[in-house]
């Protein structure tokens, strides 16, 4: 049996904080662990142009903070093949080919698209680009071009992966069967919320613990994490549905630490300074030995740059075979 190859990738505008780790890295890392998938991570650098394009020093820098960030959590090298989205021409050659298969309606239908638009007004104004509104054909790409069969993703991005079986379909009854359609795993865990209580963590929020923060950070952070707002005294009883501590206490202690956590906050024998106290302790030492990879990768820059140099020379390889088969489909196989 071929082994399933796996897709998956993040765009490169900000550190990877918990968030994140939750929602697909550690998952990322599971999936490794088993022999009969072939794990691919692209750092989407292009797709991360298509609102950043007035920022390319952003854009550059974390792409070395997401490769850290992926080597720090357990991403294997020798199991997981990380690569850079802009070193795979065929990328863009396919998207390029894509874009008659798609119609510019089904594109302002998609949900994820429309979503992200309304929310990046400040970038777009009235009127979104070409590249933007076209970003789920270019990761119909991302995904064929290595012939990705499973791609693990969160809810939001389930649109995008259906997008890209309708180019499928399409592509295979037009030109032949030459495309892998893919299909979305769901990574497992929703979202988790920000410190402040907000759905979504970012870094435009402030509310995201970040994978390299340090221990002080931290301690920083959790002390201004929303509690219940109708406590004020100590001994005022407490609802932990309400405080972001006890639902970070459920992520980061033990079953009886939250248990513990739960009846005194009701019964308002816990003081809020204390329980934040716990937490962050908590949440330091889950992170530490990702912060203590992390520090190391963060001075030995050469060994990224050489994981990141064979991943995407090996990428290189994978797409270049599927481009050999889509001109032949496509009848642009001149000269061969
Ligand atoms: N759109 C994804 C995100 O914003 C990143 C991404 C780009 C991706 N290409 C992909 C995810 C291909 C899965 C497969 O997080």
């Amino acid at each position: 049996m071929p082994k399933k190859r796996i897709l998956t990738g993040d765009r490169p505008t900000g550190k990877l904080h918990i968030g994140h780790y939750f929602g697909s890295l550690k998952k990322r890392v599971e999936l490794q662990e088993n022999p009969e998938y072939d794990p691919y991570i692209l750092i989407a650098d292009v797709q991360a142009l298509t609102d950043n394009f007035n920022n390319p020093e952003k854009v550059r820098k974390n792409v070395r903070e997401v490769a850290m960030d992926y080597l720090s959590v357990g991403i294997d090298p020798n199991k997981t093949t990380i690569y850079i989205q802009s070193m795979i021409p065929e990328v863009a050659e396919l998207t390029v080919f894509y874009s008659n298969l798609v119609t510019i309606a089904r594109l302002q239908r998609n949900p994820t698209v429309k979503t992200e638009i309304a929310q990046k007004r400040e970038i777009f104004g009235e009127s979104v680009t070409y590249g933007f509104l076209g970003y789920p054909v270019s990761q119909a790409a991302d995904i064929t071009a290595f012939e990705g069969k499973l791609v693990p993703v969160g809810e939001d991005q389930l649109p995008l992966i259906e997008q890209c079986r309708e180019i499928v379909r399409k592509f295979n009854s037009i030109y032949g069967d030459v495309l892998v359609e893919p299909e979305a795993i769901l990574s497992g865990n929703k979202r988790i919320k920000g410190l402040d209580g907000n759905d979504k963590m970012g870094k435009s929020l402030g509310n995201a613990i970040y994978l390299s923060d340090s221990e002080e950070e931290i301690n920083k952070k959790v002390m201004s994490a929303v509690t219940d707002p109708n406590r004020i005294k100590k001994d005022d009883k407490g609802n932990p549905d309400v405080c972001m501590v006890y639902y970070y206490h459920k992520l980061f202690s033990t079953e009886e630490e939250t248990k513990t956590v739960c009846s005194e906050c009701k019964a308002g024998e816990r003081g809020c300074v204390a329980c934040k106290k716990q937490l962050a302790k908590n949440i330091s030492d889950t992170l530490k030995p990702i912060r203590e990879r992390r520090a190391y990768y963060e001075t030995h820059p050469e060994e990224v740059d050489k994981i990141l140099i064979e991943g995407t020379k090996k990428a290189q390889a994978t797409a270049r075979e599927t481009m050999k088969k889509v001109k032949k489909a496509m009848m642009l196989d001149y000269f061969e």
